[in-house]
């Protein structure tokens, strides 16, 4: 089956697999220079199209759905986060959006806990120091970093992700603790033996190592500002591969560079692609491009769930990952 009049809109480059299937099923437009949008391409791109394939990269704001055209229906958003889109004014406007939930659970998860690995172990230390040809011999006291078994991780946001990290973190002998607006079913507690802490402050204090794995919603913005930075041990560590905006950079640079915190493993920023540029040179940092969900099987079952929710969508179903305002 075909809607080849259907007008999709991709602002990305997107694996070739997948872009070849949205060509065949629908009046697809492809951006081959890869070079994300501006807000000009992105307006222009709603008063034109049926459906916008939307990445990370993409403001979708109000401003922008104002010029949607009344043909334009669906925002199909290739990736699990939606902070880019303003999903209630899409909602206000009649127009749907649909995310990738589920198929990068397992690469985002494995990415957090390579940080939660690297990061007290000095991994990367050891990495520059091979390649500079420092390496003068062992010695007892050499590169020493900190035991993860029997420390205690707090995950903030035992979700999808969140509950995958606990998992593989177990496997390694932490002992897990979350903190979540709601407590999860008592069957994962059982399962991940986690420990649920309404307060997130109590919570922070009493961590070795604290995984942002929470969505980006205005809740979250600068959940850990400076002062719930400071509730920390100063032996303890920080890893987000969730959304930058979730912690407030700036504090978190300078609770680091004075010592007040351990170390930090970051693959996503606050303002992406700028990284404050007082994290560059730390030695106790560990920084990645936004990487969590790039292998090719997440990013080509990341673009499946995007043809199934427009295909579903077109053909009159409720699309499977429809996003619901009231769930953010
Ligand atoms: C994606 C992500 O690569 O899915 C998400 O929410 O953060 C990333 O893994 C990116 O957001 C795609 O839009």
């Amino acid at each position: 089956m075909s809607d080849t009049r259907l007008k999709v809109i991709v602002t990305r480059r997107l694996p070739d697999a997948v872009e070849l299937r949205l060509k065949e099923l629908f009046d697809t437009e492809l951006n081959p220079s890869d070079e994300a949008f501006s807000a000009e391409q992105l307006a222009d791109a709603v008063t034109r199209a049926d459906v916008l394939v939307s990445t990370v990269t993409d403001d979708v704001s109000d401003e922008i759905l104002k010029h949607a055209g009344d043909q334009f229906k669906l925002i199909a958003q290739f990736g699990a986060g939606v902070d880019n889109i303003d999903v209630e004014a899409a909602r206000a406007r009649g127009i749907t959006v649909t995310n990738t939930p589920g198929v990068l659970t397992d690469d985002t998860a494995d990415v957090t806990m390579a940080l939660i690995l690297a990061v007290p172990r000095r991994m990367h230390e050891g990495i520059e120091l091979m390649k500079a040809g420092k390496f003068d011999g062992w010695a007892p006291t050499w590169m020493m970093g900190r035991r993860l078994a029997g420390k205690r991780l707090g995950i903030i946001g035992l979700g999808r992700i969140g509950q995958a990290v606990a998992r593989r973190a177990k496997a390694f002998g932490l002992q897990i603790h979350y903190h979540n607006r709601k407590k999860v079913s008592r069957l994962i507690e059982e399962e991940l033996d986690a420990t649920y802490w309404d307060s997130l402050d109590q919570m922070l204090a009493r961590m070795d190592i604290v995984s942002v794995n929470c969505p980006h919603t205005p809740a979250t913005y600068h959940l850990l500002n400076a002062r719930r930075l400071e509730l920390m041990k100063p032996d303890a560590f920080i890893v987000n591969t969730a959304r930058g905006e979730v912690i407030d950079e700036a504090a978190l640079a300078s609770a680091l560079t004075s010592g007040q915190l351990a170390g930090a493993g970051l693959d996503v920023f606050e303002r992406e692609p700028t990284v404050n540029p007082d994290l560059l040179g730390l030695p106790n940092v560990i920084l990645l491009p936004h990487m969590g969900s790039a292998t090719v099987e997440g990013r080509n079952e990341m673009g499946e769930k995007v043809i199934i929710n427009i295909k579903t969508f077109v053909d009159g179903h409720r699309p499977p990952d429809r996003v619901i305002p009231a769930i953010l």
